[in-house]
């Protein structure tokens, strides 16, 4: 059958070929180590799946949630109260994850050939959302020697004729953050532009040592009428299969995504927001969040750590998010576990087969000498497969 052109272009997720490898070798028997995953390892706190429970008893299990209306009202709090936010109900939508608030908003707000300008190492998804909303993605290369990182000089550079910017800190796939003033810095760059910025901040409360997170609306009063917020509970709450995202912004965009989603999905799923509007007002909430960030932090410094004491690695320690994204490209050119490696996916293809490690090779993410392995999983896990690369690179 002849599928539409608009599909053939769109890449499959490189993330999710290397976790269903590495699944399938696990079930034939292999002991694979999984560095691939995008996801908490944690399992959901309790109070929050009592709360779904609670109103699956209670007949939530119609279209229109009963909690809808009070999750919409839980965001605008939290957004007011913790990222210096100010939206109202008609500037906040709840979708089907993060990602699904991204699609809405690309493909409401691009006409064909629409430029977006897209930092690079970038989350898999946004250039094909880009695509599949007709527009055309711009790479800006933020490589490790500018330390993933963006400057307010390459927006300027790249503005003229481009339509979105985005932004993503804490980073997928680098685990980078920028620092207020870097995003202060870029900020004033983009008010002297006609950008509207989508500003990714769903590892908001994943970030390590002294790292400070800011919105980036909160930090011009122009802001926050061109930027986007999306946020969602899968990182923050380990809720990745809830299928729960927002975003927030001005009226007239977040309309025309509640336009879309109407004739798509309609609502969310009614029981899955209650237990979301438990997250967002729950006391027990902050100590769930801050026991699963610490752990993430102890694991990040030790991965790092680790991947810097292997010969030919070089790894910036993550700030944010739950990523190390080394720079392996000392290796390119030999001979790894029979197989030549020439770039970042014959890396991943040696380590996965040869090493029974699953990693991420970063030509998904628009930078090849990298790789990207996730510490959403145990410090003995890490050491495990960490052990398995050193030898394999020896
Ligand atoms: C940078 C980034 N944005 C958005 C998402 C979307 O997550 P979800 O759709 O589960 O909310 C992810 C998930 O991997 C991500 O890494």
């Amino acid at each position: 059958m002849r599928l539409s052109d608009r599909i053939s272009q769109v890449a499959p997720s490189a993330t999710l070929a290397i976790t269903s490898r590495a699944k399938q070798m696990q079930a034939a028997g292999i002991d694979v180590v999984n560095f691939g995953a995008g996801e908490p390892d944690f399992d959901t706190p309790a109070f929050i799946k009592e709360a779904a429970k609670k109103a699956l008893d209670a007949g939530d299990t119609k279209y229109n949630a009963k909690s809808g209306p009070k999750l919409v009202a839980a965001i605008a709090a939290k957004l007011a109260r913790e990222n210096g936010i100010t939206a109202g109900a008609d500037q906040i939508i709840i979708n089907f994850g993060g990602k699904h608030s991204l699609y809405c908003a690309f493909q409401v707000l691009l006409n064909p050939d629409d430029k977006v300008l897209i930092p690079a190492p970038y989350w898999v998804s946004y250039p094909e959302q880009v695509r599949l909303a007709g527009g055309q993605p711009v790479v800006l290369p933020a490589g490790p020697e500018a330390g993933f990182k963006i400057t307010p000089r390459q927006v300027l550079d790249a503005a003229r004729g481009a339509k979105i910017l985005v932004l993503n800190s804490p980073s997928n796939p680098t685990g980078v953050t920028y620092t207020p003033e870097e995003l202060t810095a870029i900020a004033q760059a983009v008010l002297k532009t006609d950008l509207i910025v989508f500003s990714d901040e769903i590892y908001e409360k994943l970030v390590y040592g002294d790292t400070k997170f800011v919105s980036f609306a909160a930090l011009d009063k122009a802001l926050p009428q061109r930027t986007i917020t999306f946020n969602g509970l899968s990182k923050t709450y380990s809720m990745t299969g809830w299928r729960l995202g927002w975003a927030a912004g001005p009226k007239e965009v977040i309309s025309a995504m509640k336009n879309l989603m109407s004739h798509e999905t309609s609502d969310t799923v009614s029981f899955a927001q209650a237990g979301a509007l438990e997250a967002y007002t729950s006391p027990a909430s902050a100590e769930a969040v801050e026991s699963m960030r610490r752990e993430f932090q102890k694991r990040g410094q030790h991965m790092a750590a680790r991947l810097n004491a292997i010969g030919g690695i070089r790894c910036v320690e993550p700030t944010g998010a739950f990523y190390c994204f080394p720079d392996v490209s000392a290796h390119f050119g030999k001979t790894l576990g029979g197989v030549k490696v020439a770039g970042s996916l014959d890396f991943a293809k040696a380590a996965l087969e040869s090493a029974n490690v699953a990693l991420v090779p970063g030509d998904a993410f628009g930078d090849d000498r990298c790789v990207r392995l996730s510490f959403a999983t145990s410090t003995a896990i890490i050491d495990k497969g960490l052990d398995r690369l050193a030898k394999m690179l020896a």
